[in-house]
């Protein structure tokens, strides 16, 4: 992985080449997870954001099967650490975030968002993953 630090912003980049990978990347930084931590996944459609998450999941404890929470804007994966998994995909444009209860979800554990993108104004470590070709993806990361 490659680090830089420009200003009071570091970020760090690294390529998967299998889902895999990505999953482990997500593992990884469970380990640097605490409560009320927020993680926000930035990329579009297929790019890993939820292959990411189940990584994430794994790396804190949780045997829970992990998939997009397509009908649920929220799903809670127990865990020694609780990890809230929220996907906005669907979140009607200009809907009210504050019904979301993020608030809430972080003093109960940390927060993984899939479409960060519609949280432009939230603080947290944003990773943005890119689709390079079917197999390789490019995840960067900037806190
Ligand atoms: N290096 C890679 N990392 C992650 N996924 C990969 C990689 N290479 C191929 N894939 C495939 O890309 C797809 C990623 O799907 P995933 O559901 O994780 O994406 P997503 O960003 O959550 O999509 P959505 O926007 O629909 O929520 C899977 O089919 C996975 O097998
Ligand atoms: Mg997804």
């Amino acid at each position: 992985m490659r680090s830089a630090r420009a200003g009071t912003s570091t970020s760090a980049e690294l390529v998967t080449r299998s889902p895999e990978e990505t999953e482990a990347a997500g593992a990884r930084l469970a380990g640097r997870l605490r409560s009320g931590d927020l993680v926000l996944l930035q990329g579009p459609l297929g790019a890993g954001k939820t292959t990411f998450v189940r990584g994430l999941a794994r790396g804190l404890g949780s045997r829970a099967h992990v998939m997009s929470p397509t009908f649920q804007l929220v799903r809670i994966y127990e865990g020694p650490l609780q990890l809230a998994h929220v996907d906005l995909y669907r979140l009607e444009p200009g809907a009210a975030l504050a019904d979301l209860g993020l608030e809430e979800l972080l003093e109960a554990g940390a927060v993984v968002v899939e479409w960060g993108e519609r949280l432009p104004a939230a603080e947290g470590l944003r990773v943005t993953l890119e689709p390079l070709d079917e197999t390789t993806r490019r995840l960067r990361w900037t806190w």
